[in-house]
C-alpha cells in the first residue's frame, strides 16, 4: 500500500509518520518509510543542489530538479517496494508540488499535473493523510518549538506574516482543491488534535481500507 502525508510546514506529518510505521510493523507488516527529495544516489545529489543553491533556481528549475528526484526514487525504491509487498509511506509526494509550486508560487496546473504524472511512473497514492491546520497555528507551533518568549516582538510576527503567511494559505487552499479533486484517496484531518487522537484515524482508515482489500 501507497500512504503518503501531506500538509503545510509543522502541521505534524514526521510524527504522524513515525507512529504509523510503528504501528504497522507492529501488525507484522513490512515498512518503508522514504522523504523527498533523496532516496536514490542521484536523487541524493539532486537534494543537495536543492538546498545548497535553493535561492538561486528558477521556479521551473527547482520544479524540475524536484521531478528528476521523483523518478529516480520511484522508479528506482519505490515501485520494487510495492511489488515486493512492501507498504510504503511517503512525507510528502506530488500533492505538494500541486500545492507549492502550483497553488503557492502559481505554476500551470496542467502542466504540473503532467510533469507529475511522468515523475510519478505513474504511482498514484491509495490514500494520502492531509493534516490541516491555518498558517498562522502552524507558526505558533513553530515559535513554541524555538522556545521564543511568548511576548515576542510583534515585528517579527510581521516580517513572517509578510513573507509567509499568504504564500501558505494558497497552498492550504490548493490542498483542499486537491482534496476536492480527490475524494477517494484524500483523507483530511485535523492537525490541531493531539498526535494519539489523529493517530487513532488514522488507523481507523487504514483498518477499513485492509478490510477492503
Ligand atoms: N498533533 C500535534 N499537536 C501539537 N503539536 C504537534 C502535533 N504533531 C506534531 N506536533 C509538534 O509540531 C512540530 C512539527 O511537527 P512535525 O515535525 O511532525 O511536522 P511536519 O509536518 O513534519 O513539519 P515539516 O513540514 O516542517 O517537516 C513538532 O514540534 C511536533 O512535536
Ligand atoms: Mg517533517
Amino acid at each position: 500500500m501507497l500512504i503518503t502525508f501531506e500538509g503545510i510546514d509543522g502541521a505534524g506529518k514526521s510524527t504522524q509518520v513515525t507512529k504509523l510505521k510503528r504501528h504497522l510493523e507492529e501488525l507484522g507488516r513490512e515498512v518503508m518509510t522514504l522523504r523527498e527529495p533523496g532516496g536514490t544516489p542521484v536523487a541524493e545529489q539532486i537534494r543537495e543542489l536543492l538546498l545548497e543553491s535553493r535561492n538561486d533556481i528558477t521556479p521551473v528549475g527547482e520544479l524540475l530538479l524536484f521531478a528528476a528526484s521523483r523518478a529516480e526514487l520511484a522508479q528506482r525504491v519505490i515501485l520494487p517496494a510495492l511489488e515486493s509487498g512492501t507498504d510504503v509511506i511517503l512525507d510528502r509526494f506530488f500533492d505538494s508540488t500541486t500545492a507549492y509550486q502550483g497553488y503557492g508560487r502559481g505554476l500551470d496546473l496542467d502542466m504540473l499535473a503532467e510533469i507529475n504524472r511522468i515523475a510519478s511512473c505513474g504511482l498514484s497514492p491509495d490514500v494520502t493523510f492531509f493534516l490541516d491546520l491555518t498558517p498562522e497555528d502552524a507558526l505558533m507551533r513553530k515559535f513554541s518549538e524555538k522556545s521564543l518568549p511568548l511576548a515576542f516582538e510583534s515585528e517579527e510576527l510581521d516580517r513572517m506574516e509578510n513573507s509567509g503567511l499568504d504564500f501558505y494559505r494558497r497552498v492550504r487552499s490548493g490542498y483542499h482543491a486537491i482534496g476536492a479533486e480527490n475524494p477517494d484517496r484524500f483523507v483530511t484531518l485535523d492537525a490541531l488534535l493531539s498526535p494519539a487522537e489523529i493517530h487513532r484515524e488514522i488507523v481507523a482508515k487504514l483498518d477499513a481500507l485492509f478490510a477492503k482489500s
